[in-house]
C-alpha cells in the first residue's frame, strides 16, 4: 500500500466491531485474536473498536477472555505493559453464543452489537472462522439481519473467508456467486495467507526495485523453477477435511500457485490492488492445465522422524481405510509465454516429509563459453534460493577463486539471513492481512477471476484422479517422498536434490 493511501485509510478512525464467527474453533483463537492484539499493541487498531466472539456452545465474556488470553503474546508489549494491554484488550472482547443455522441467533448478534456499539456509525469486519459449507448460510443470515451494508455507504461491512472456496472450477464459481448476493466483490476478502508472509510480500519489491535482477529474469538465462512445500507433520487433528481435499487443494493450488505468479508475473502498472492482481491473472491465465504425466502422487505410510514413530495416513483419526488421497504432489507447470515458454516450473508439496520448510529455487543455465569449465569435472550453477520459512533468507550460489596460489574455483554463498541483517521482528502473516482488511488495501486477498483462473490449472487433474481413483506411491513418514519424483524432474533435465 502507498503512504498516501495508507495515510488517507488512517483519517477515518470511525469505530470498528470485529466480528469473529467460530470464535471457539483453532484459527480464531490461535490466528486470528492474537493477530488482532498484536495490532493493537502496535497502535494499528483504530481508538474505539471491540472483538466480538460467535459461536455454538454458551460462554460468559469472561470465560471468553480467559479461553483466548491463552494464545495472546507479549510480542510488542514486552514486560509489565503486556499485562495492562491484556487486560485494556480483553476488556473490548465480548462473546455473543447461537446457531450458525438459526435465523433468529443473528438477530440477536444485531441486538448485541447495537448495545456495544451504542449508536455510534461503525464500521463492520466479519471474519469467517468457520467450515466453507456453512459460508452461505450465515452470509445470507448476517444480511436478512439487517448486518450488512452496501459496498459505498459510509460505514463499511466486510467480510474475510479462507479457503477452501470450493472444490473445483465449478463449485468454486458457484461459491463466488452466492457469497456476492450478500457482499460484494469489494467487499469480500479471501485469505491466502500466504500472501501475508514476509518473504512473500518482498518477492516483487525483489524482482521490481532492483535491476539487475531483471534482465536475466527470463528463459534466456533461467533454466528451470523449483518451489516446494514440506511439512514434518501430519494431519493434526484435521483428518475429516484434508481427506476430502488432498493436499493439491490444500496447498498447490492456492499457496504454491500463489508464489509461482509473484515469481513469475509482468511488472503490474502500480502498486494498486487492481493491477497487482490483473498481472497476476494473466500469469495464472497463461498456465496450461496441469497433466496426469507431468505429476507424482504420493501417500505417506508409518514411520519414524527423529526417532518418533507415526502412523500411515490411513490410519490417522476420521481417514478412511483405504483412502487414496494424496498427501504428497508434485507437478510440472508450463507458461506459454513469451518469457517463460519451455521453463519447468517444478512444484511439489507433502505432509508427513523429513522437514518442515518453504522454498524457491532458481536455477540459472550453464555460462556458454565458460572459460573454467574444464577446470572442475561438473561446474555449478548459479543459483537464486528464496527461503520462505523458517530461517528466512535469500541466497545467491555463485562461483568464485579459492583464496591461494592455485586457481580452483569454488561454490560460494551470498547469504542474507533474516535474523542476521534486521532487528525487526518477522510478523506473522495474519497480523498483516488483517491490518490490509481494516485499511481497505485488498492487493494481498484472491479476487474472483484469479481464484477462478488457478482452478482451471488443476480441475482437469483433479477430475481425472477421481474417476481413474488413481494410486498414490507410498513413502514412509519421515522420508524425501515418492521415488518417482526424481524420474519425473529428470525428464524435464533437473537433477538438482529436491
Ligand atoms: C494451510 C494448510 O493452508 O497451511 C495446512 O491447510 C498447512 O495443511 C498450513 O499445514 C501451513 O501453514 P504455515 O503458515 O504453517 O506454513
Amino acid at each position: 500500500m502507498t503512504d498516501e493511501l495508507k495515510n488517507s485509510l488512517k483519517a477515518d478512525d470511525q469505530p470498528v466491531t470485529l466480528l469473529i464467527i467460530g470464535a471457539s474453533g483453532d484459527l480464531a483463537r490461535k490466528k486470528v485474536i492474537p493477530a488482532l492484539f498484536a495490532l493493537f499493541c502496535q497502535k494499528h487498531l483504530p481508538r474505539q473498536f471491540q472483538v466480538v466472539g460467535f459461536a455454538r456452545s454458551w460462554m460468559s465474556h469472561e470465560d471468553f477472555r480467559n479461553k483466548i488470553m491463552e494464545h495472546l503474546t507479549c510480542r510488542y508489549a514486552p514486560g509489565q505493559s503486556c499485562a495492562e494491554k491484556m487486560s485494556e484488550f480483553l476488556s473490548r472482547c465480548f462473546y455473543i453464543s447461537g446457531q450458525y443455522d438459526d435465523p433468529e441467533s443473528f438477530n440477536h448478534v444485531r441486538r448485541e452489537l447495537k448495545n456495544l456499539e451504542g449508536g455510534v456509525p461503525t464500521h463492520r469486519m466479519y471474519y469467517m472462522a468457520i467450515p466453507p459449507f456453512i459460508f452461505l448460510e450465515v452470509a445470507h443470515s448476517l444480511r436478512n439481519a439487517g448486518l450488512v451494508g452496501g459496498a459505498h455507504e459510509p460505514s463499511w461491512s466486510r467480510v474475510v473467508i479462507e479457503k477452501p472456496f470450493g472444490s473445483d472450477r465449478n463449485s468454486s464459481d458457484e461459491l463466488v456467486r452466492e457469497m456476492a448476493k450478500v457482499f460484494s466483490e469489494e467487499q469480500t476478502y479471501r485469505i491466502d495467507h500466504y500472501l501475508g508472509k514476509e518473504v512473500i510480500q518482498n518477492l516483487l519489491v525483489l524482482r521490481f526495485a532492483n535491476l539487475f535482477f531483471d534482465p536475466v529474469w527470463n528463459r534466456s538465462y533461467i533454466d528451470h523453477v523449483i518451489i516446494s512445500w514440506k511439512e514434518n507433520i501430519g494431519l493434526e487433528g484435521r483428518g475429516g477435511y484434508f481427506d476430502s481435499y488432498g493436499i493439491i487443494r490444500d496447498v498447490m493450488q492456492n499457496h504454491l500457485l500463489q508464489i509461482l505468479a509473484l515469481i513469475a508475473m509482468e511488472q503490474p502498472v502500480s502498486l494498486s490492488s487492481k493491477d497487482i492482481r490483473d498481472e497476476k491473472v494473466k500469469l495464472l491465465r497463461s498456465l496450461a492445465p496441469v497433466v496426469e504425466q507431468d505429476v507424482v502422487l504420493g501417500q505417506y505410510i508409518e514411520g519414524t522422524w527423529k526417532g518418533v514413530h507415526h502412523p500411515a495416513y490411513r490410519t490417522e483419526e476420521s481417514v478412511p481405510p483405504g483412502s487414496k488421497t494424496p498427501t504428497y504432489a508434485a507437478a510440472v507447470l508450463h507458461l506459454h509465454n513469451r518469457r517463460w515458454d519451455g521453463i519447468p516450473f517444478l512444484i511439489q508439496a507433502g505432509k508427513g516429509l523429513d522437514d518442515r520448510m518453504t522454498e524457491i529455487r532458481i536455477r540459472f543455465r550453464e555460462v556458454p563459453g565458460n572459460l573454467y569449465g574444464h577446470s572442475i569435472e561438473f561446474f555449478p550453477r548459479n543459483e537464486l534460493v528464496i527461503r520462505v520459512q523458517p530461517d528466512e533468507a535469500i541466497t545467491l550460489e555463485i562461483m568464485n577463486k579459492k583464496p591461494g596460489l592455485e586457481m580452483k574455483l569454488e561454490q560460494t554463498r551470498l547469504n542474507l539471513r533474516y535474523d542476521a541483517a534486521f532487528n525487526e521482528d518477522i510478523p506473522d502473516a495474519y497480523e498483516c492481512l488483517l491490518l490490509d482488511v481494516l485499511e481497505g488495501d485488498e492487493s494481498l486477498f484472491i479476487r474472483s477471476d484469479e481464484l477462478a483462473a488457478a482452478w482451471d490449472i488443476f480441475t482437469p487433474l483433479l477430475k481425472s484422479i477421481e474417476q481413474e481413483q488413481m494410486e498414490p506411491e507410498f513413502y514412509p513418514f519421515g522420508s524425501k517422498g515418492p521415488e518417482r519424483v526424481k524420474a519425473l524432474a529428470e525428464r524435464y533435465g533437473i537433477t538438482s536434490e529436491l
